[in-house]
């Protein structure tokens, strides 16, 4: 908990800004906070994605704004914050780091060194320059709230995903490290750690051979809902939790890699050099 005492809770009628708010897990970001009686500036690399999610909410009655913004370019992301600014009834007090890309399907030494930039320019730098901007205007003002959304790959080290992988585990230090100084600030902050969630990931991403069929069979089969998943997060949020991990595998993953870590890794190994064939 961090305090947040009477005051009132930071996923209602919050001002908030959502990076990748174009699709997925971030337009239900976007319509959750509207449907909280929140304010909502809705950023992407894709403009017309942010608009059409920026339209979804005004047609449910909220309030919403678009604008472009590629979390990559640290410009653009204060572009961003002035635009929020502009717009926003009252200051931002609500983040959603959400921006991010997948890439999986090669191991370490065989993928591109391109795709390790494109994922950490986007999934990790992506939250430090949400971090760095925001982070002084949510202390100055004492209040609200932060969500970065990480991944159960922040933990699980799953093979053939090195890059994500690495760039959600920074995510979850990041989280980790704002939580412990931004303790008694009035500001909340929590890492969403889901495992398969029903979006355009897997489309919009780098996730390559049979990991990509793989990938769409299980997100079709087991893949939780993106307004599940947010509902979840902006109520963590609200208690003031510092992880949400709202499956039931996220929370399997993270016990066992804590409680026996080697069987873990080998286990894991295992199942995606003989398992993964059976289930493609
Ligand atoms: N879908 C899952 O199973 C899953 C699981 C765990 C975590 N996540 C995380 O959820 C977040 C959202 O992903 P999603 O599943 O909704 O995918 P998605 O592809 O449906 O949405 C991602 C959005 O981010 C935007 N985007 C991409 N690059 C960008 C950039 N440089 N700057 C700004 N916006 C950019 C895309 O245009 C898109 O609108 C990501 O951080 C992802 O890693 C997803």
């Amino acid at each position: 908990m961090f305090g947040l005492g009477s005051q009132k809770k930071p996923s209602s009628h919050a001002n908030a800004v959502v990076t990748g708010a174009g699709s997925g897990i971030g337009r239900a970001f976007a319509l959750e906070i509207g449907r909280r009686g929140g304010a909502v500036l809705c950023s992407d690399i894709v403009l017309a994605a942010a608009e059409e999610t920026a339209a979804l909410v005004r047609q449910r009655g909220g309030q919403a704004w678009a604008c472009h913004c590629d979390v990559s370019d640290l410009d653009q992301v204060e572009a961003m914050a002035c635009r929020a600014d502009e717009v926003l009834p009252a200051p931002v007090d609500l983040v959603i780091n959400n921006a991010g890309v997948g890439v999986g399907g090669t191991p370490i030494g065989e993928v591109a060194i391109d795709d390790w930039h494109w994922t950490l320019g986007i999934n990790l730098w992506g939250v430090i320059h949400g971090s760095h901007v925001f982070v002084p205007r949510l202390r100055k003002a004492g209040r609200g709230g932060i969500i970065n959304v990480a991944s159960t790959a922040g933990f699980s080290a799953a093979p053939l995903m090195g890059p994500y992988n690495v760039t959600k585990a920074g995510a979850l230090a990041l989280t980790e490290t704002l939580a412990a100084e931004l303790a008694g600030s009035g500001v909340a902050v929590t890492a969403l750690c889901p495992t398969l969630v029903k979006t355009n990931i897997n489309a919009n991403g780098r996730i390559v051979g049979d990991s990509s069929r793989l990938f769409d069979r299980l997100m079709a089969r087991f893949g939780m809902s993106a307004e599940r998943v947010v509902n979840d997060a902006l109520n963590a949020l609200d208690r003031g939790d510092l992880y949400v991990m709202p499956q039931f595998d996220a929370r399997m993953i993270w016990r066992a890699k804590r409680l026996v870590p080697r069987t873990y890794a080998m286990g894991t190994g295992l199942i995606n050099r003989f398992g993964a064939s059976r289930l493609n």
